[in-house]
């Protein structure tokens, strides 16, 4: 069947035909009050995961960036942090800007090296020197949204394209004095990285774990408008769109997985259900096809 193929191919088509088509998330009216009374930011603005907004200046001349990075923080103790990280879309080698609300109230903020160690869990304590020229960095508290909020300016070494910046961001709610602790290992958790031109405000890349599920999002927003003399062509394209989503999302379950990386018998528990799922979809599938066909040859 050509037009179940079509589909399919659009189905897989669309989402890199129309990459950056979900980058329409400008930041909340009060954010945008708020930075601009704190440090006049009001040239960019977006929201980003986590709930957290980024609003910046820049200027290409000068090579000067302020930034403004809020969010809410709703643990007694907590931190947030932003940074810019040469490597890529990752945690590790991201020079971070942190900062601490104590469980006394006190707001703390200094600068981070992230590094494999980091990850690994070592001990994270702050640098003078991240390799990054960072002045009238602060972090605050905006009283009106209930956000915290860390102000910084930077100028740009020549090293970093302006064009395509790695922008790197995170929340957690534990530390040790100025140590931030582990973040929460949710998967909202992971979709805390992504490529941006400063100037043209696009998001270039996004991480893969959220190109992954946008992809899915895409998928089920495809609706086409067939009217009656397709309604045969429309069942079975919501026929084969309900198996491609499966199938997409049993992926992604797998990469949801890879990233979070749970105990090796998770992997095979889940294996086993997809399993299941597959002999039963099959078996109804027999089912109604073998039921459809006796019909057919009945009335034939
Ligand atoms: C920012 O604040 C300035 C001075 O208070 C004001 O004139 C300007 O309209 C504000 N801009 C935005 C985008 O809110
Ligand atoms: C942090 O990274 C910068 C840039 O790579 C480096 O110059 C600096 O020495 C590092 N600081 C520490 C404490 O590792
Ligand atoms: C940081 O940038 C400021 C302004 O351009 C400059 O005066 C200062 O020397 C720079 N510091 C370093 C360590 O590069
Ligand atoms: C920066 O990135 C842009 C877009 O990818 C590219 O066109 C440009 O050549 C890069 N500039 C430098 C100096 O690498």
């Amino acid at each position: 069947m050509s037009i179940s193929h079509t589909l399919y191919a659009l189905i897989f088509a669309l989402p890199f035909l129309f990459p950056l088509s979900a980058d329409a998330h400008s930041c909340s009216e009060g954010f945008l009050i708020e930075i601009n009374k704190t440090k006049s930011i009001n040239q960019y603005c977006r929201k980003k995961t986590l709930g957290a907004e980024f609003g910046w200046n820049f200027n290409i001349k000068s090579r000067r960036l302020d930034i403004a990075f809020g969010a809410r923080l709703d643990a007694e103790t907590g931190w947030l942090a932003w940074g810019l990280n040469p490597l890529g879309r990752q945690m590790v080698g991201t020079r971070a800007l942190i900062g601490i609300k104590q469980h006394s109230g006190s707001l703390e903020w200094h600068k981070y090296n992230v590094t494999e160690l980091t990850k690994r869990g070592c001990q994270f304590l702050p640098s003078d020197d991240i390799g990054i020229n960072v002045s009238d960095f602060s972090f605050v508290y905006l009283e009106k949204l209930e956000y915290y909020a860390i102000l910084a300016t930077i100028f740009l070494p020549f090293e970093y394209n302006f064009s395509r910046i790695n922008v790197v961001w995170q929340i957690g709610d534990a530390a040790a004095g100025s140590e931030p602790l582990m973040h929460a290992n949710s998967l909202r958790n992971f979709d805390t990285a992504e490529t941006v031109d400063l100037v043209s405000e696009k998001i270039v890349s996004y991480s893969a774990h959220y190109q992954r599920h946008l992809r899915t999002m895409m998928a089920l927003r495809l609706k086409p408008k067939f009217n009656d003399k397709y309604r045969a062509y429309w069942n079975m394209y919501h026929h084969f769109l309900g198996y491609a989503l499966l199938a997409l999302i049993s992926v992604n379950m797998f990469e949801g997985i890879k990233i979070l990386r749970p105990a090796h018998a998770w992997k095979w528990a889940y294996i086993g259900v997809l399993g299941v799922l597959g002999a039963v979809a099959m078996a109804l599938e027999v089912f109604t096809w073998t039921k459809f066909l006796l019909y057919r040859n009945s009335i034939g």
